[in-house]
């Protein structure tokens, strides 16, 4: 009994007196409309008279926070001088599939990609790492990742901390494993090194007012209970695509692979306090990674694992000291934030459910996998579902594994409609593209797949980077509607098309509008695409028909700005 206490008390001491050594690393910054990346096989000093091997973006270990206006067109040159092929993906933003930086979207070596499109998402935290099929762990765990910042009107409008350095902070959270020689290991489950935008026992000093955290999970398996020492309250006020309707009051923020939140800390009045942040981690139910046991039933074991002495722990992650106020500080929390109106479940066209299962049976396999969706492993030439354009859909996902698997969808932000029968918490209601299923449970969401069409899929798939380069994910394509029901159409005689019908297999494109266009897909009448690809026009094009046989075909022509879906008629 004495001897419990003491020891609480030691760890509320060690809490208390713990003086974090590092100066928290903040990402550099780019904003505008022009961003140029160049990934690099680099180095970076982690531990003192250690150099240890990365990738990085613009920098030896990460890359640069984005900043990105809503209604801004952008466009990036992403230059690849690494010796390995790879994609960069923006994760979480709803662009076009090509653009999307998908395993089909390669970057050689010593070669650039340079996708262009208008940001359309919300005010919120995104973040791109590559994608290269069965290298994302490797490309992201050496370092290939960044911040993606995207502001809006809405946002602007409120009372928020928003000087980034000063009052709103990155947090890029992630656990590794290094060797003896202080270089990075990529079997994760020897994580145990906890950094913080790659600054390992990193302390950040705060303003005494309130602060503003942009938290990203991007550990390769690693799921976080984050909460501040003495449960100090905070409010969340951002999920993965958007702010909440309102702050939400919580001491425990729980923070899968890929998910990103927003939160507020009020340090007002606690001018020359430390305070810790850590991941409480003991706390978890069994099946999480990160949990004491990290299978929620059977026996199985993942290799390395219970010697991490993260997992099932309680330990910090950093340490903030508390400074003087700012000028002009942010002194209370909104009231409101936001509107968040989710699709309403009764306007769902179609419904899917997606099961995960280990490949094989037995216990070790239902903790590590390798686990596939519905009985099929990830084909890079396997569409496993055609989504009609513009459809409205809800997803089940259903876990039949024994650890739980943080699942994300390219293209759209969703919303959660139930965990396992019940209403999802106030802070998971808003716009989310990760959500956490755990073991033996079902989560259902709805979500539109509005804006894009094209004949290059869009991924989901499991976020712990193992699990997806083991084949636990899939592939969807948008199919295009066979009228014209494009969001933003430009004027008739801004693009003609003609001759209509053709009789000699080639069309003529004429018009302000055609300069616009950077992408042409046609579909025949059925929705298959038949043809697709990038186009540099000028306000003329031709569009070339050899061997398609004579019917009705839809020509959806897409740029940075516009989309326009056009019938044609081909006549041999
Ligand atoms: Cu963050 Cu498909 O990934
Ligand atoms: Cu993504
Ligand atoms: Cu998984």
């Amino acid at each position: 009994m004495k001897k419990n206490l003491f020891a609480a008390l030691l760890a509320v001491l060690s809490f208390q007196q713990y003086r974090a050594q590092n100066p928290l690393a903040i990402p550099d910054t780019l904003s505008g409309t022009n961003f140029n990346l160049s990934i690099y096989d680099t180095s970076h000093v982690f531990y003192p008279n250690f150099t240890t091997q990365t990738f990085g973006i613009n920098a030896g270990y990460l890359g640069p926070t984005l900043f990105f206006n809503r209604g801004d067109s952008v466009e990036i040159t992403v230059n690849n001088m690494l010796s390995d092929t790879t994609t960069i993906h923006w994760h979480g933003l709803h662009v076009a599939s090509y653009n999307d930086g998908g395993p089909h979207t390669y970057i050689l070596p010593s070669s650039g990609w340079n996708p262009k499109f208008k940001i359309r998402d919300c005010a919120s935290t995104f973040w791109y790492h590559p994608h290269l099929h069965m290298k994302t762990n490797l490309h992201a765990t050496k370092g290939a990742a960044g911040m993606i910042i995207v502001r809006d009107s809405a946002e602007a409008a409120l009372v928020l901390p928003r000087k980034y350095g000063t009052d709103d902070f990155p947090l890029v959270l992630q656990s590794k494993h290094f060797d003896a020689a202080k270089q990075i290991v990529t079997e994760t489950a020897y994580d145990s090194v906890m950094m913080v935008n790659g600054t390992i026992d990193p302390y950040l000093q705060v303003p005494a007012q309130v602060v503003r955290f942009r938290l990203l999970n991007a550990s390769s398996e690693r799921v976080y209970n984050c909460g501040l020492q003495g449960n100090m309250v905070f409010y969340q006020v951002g999920s993965d695509g958007g702010l909440l309707a309102a702050p939400v009051s919580m001491t425990r923020l729980r923070l899968a692979p890929g998910e990103r939140a927003e939160i507020l800390v009020d340090f007002s009045g606690l001018n020359g306090q430390n305070i810790n942040l850590l991941s409480f981690s003991s706390e978890f139910p069994n099946g999480y990674y990160g949990s004491a046991n990290p299978a929620a039933m059977g026996n199985g074991t993942i290799a390395g694992y219970s010697a991490n002495a993260l997992n099932g722990a309680d330990f910090n992650i950093m340490q903030f000291q508390v400074v003087a106020s700012t000028a002009n500080p942010v002194t209370t929390i909104p009231v409101s934030l936001v509107t968040v109106t989710p699709l309403s479940s009764s306007s769902s066209v179609q419904s899917r459910t997606l099961t995960f299962e280990p490949q094989n049976m037995g216990p070790s396999q239902m903790l590590n996998g390798p686990f596939e969706i519905n009985n099929a492993t990830f084909m890079m030439n396997v569409i496993n579902y055609t989504i009609p354009f513009g459809n409205i859909e809800t997803w089940t996902l259903s876990n039949q594994t024994a650890i739980a698997h943080p699942f994300h969808i390219h293209d759209v932000q969703f919303y959660i409609l139930d965990i396992n029968g019940s209403a999802p918490p106030a802070n998971q209601q808003g716009r989310k593209d990760v959500v956490l299923v755990p073991a033996q449970q079902t989560v259902t969401f709805i979500t539109q797949f509005d804006d894009f069409c094209d004949s290059v899929p869009y991924m989901y798939h499991c976020h712990m980077l193992p699990h997806e380069d083991d084949g636990m994910m899939g592939q969807f394509i948008v199919s295009c509607p066979s009228v014209s029901t494009g969001p933003e159409q430009v004027e008739a005689d801004a693009l003609v098309i003609f001759p209509n019908p053709a009789t000699d297999g080639h069309f003529i494109l004429q018009g302000e509008a055609v300069g616009r266009i950077e992408r042409i897909a046609v579909s025949d009448i059925s929705g298959r695409i038949v043809y697709a690809s990038p186009v540099q026009a000028g306000n003329t094009y031709e569009l070339h028909f050899g061997n398609l046989p004579s019917g009705l075909y839809t020509v959806h022509m897409t740029g940075p700005d516009f989309i326009q879906h056009r019938k044609i008629q081909l006549i041999r």
